[in-house]
């Protein structure tokens, strides 16, 4: 089962992530995959803002792995935003020790996830992202999804 939501914009793209922030726990995972500019930082900036980050997200182009304060009721206190496009080699992914950084109150976005996929020893929520054309981006999420978070995404999907 997975669950789609289509995006006839970037605004609708990032209302999409703020929409998602709402069905996210503290330990997830969330890996995002999809070509350069399929929207996957879009994205994020909308989860961060569903979370409450305060500060401005950008692409962690030179850090790899950026950590934003959150301010919400979800029990969510740390936004982790990923970026391994720029990791050389899956060693080099092995060494962020990805699957270790998630901590208790901490969610983890991982733009280029596919690239780390096999370096998480656990389940993981996967958000595909297909270009449709200029404007439109399809979004479409799985993983082991139980019926509470089921729920909360098909309401996402039709959204
Ligand atoms: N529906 C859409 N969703 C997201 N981005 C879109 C959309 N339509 C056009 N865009 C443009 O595509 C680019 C997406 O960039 P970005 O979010 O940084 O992608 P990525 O992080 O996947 O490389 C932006 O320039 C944005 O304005
Ligand atoms: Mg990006």
């Amino acid at each position: 089962m997975s669950y789609r939501r289509r995006c006839t914009s970037d605004v609708r793209t990032n209302d999409a992530g703020e929409d998602f922030a709402q069905l996210l726990r503290s330990g997830d995972i969330v890996l995002l995959v999809g070509p350069l500019g399929a929207g996957k930082t879009t994205f994020v900036k909308g989860v961060a803002r569903g979370l409450g980050v305060i500060e401005r997200v950008t692409s962690p182009t030179f850090t790899v792995v950026r950590e934003h304060e959150c301010h919400n009721e979800l029990g969510i206190a740390t936004l982790q935003h990923c970026d391994v496009y720029r990791v050389a080699s899956l060693d080099e992914v092995l060494d962020l020790a990805l699957g270790e950084l998630v901590e208790e109150s901490a969610v983890a976005l991982v733009e280029w996830g596919d690239i780390a996929a096999s370096v998480f020893g656990r389940d993981v929520l996967r958000v595909t992202f297909e270009v449709q054309s200029d404007e439109i981006r399809v979004l479409d999420v799985e993983g082991v999804i139980d019926a509470q978070r089921a729920n909360a995404l098909e309401v996402w999907a039709t959204s």
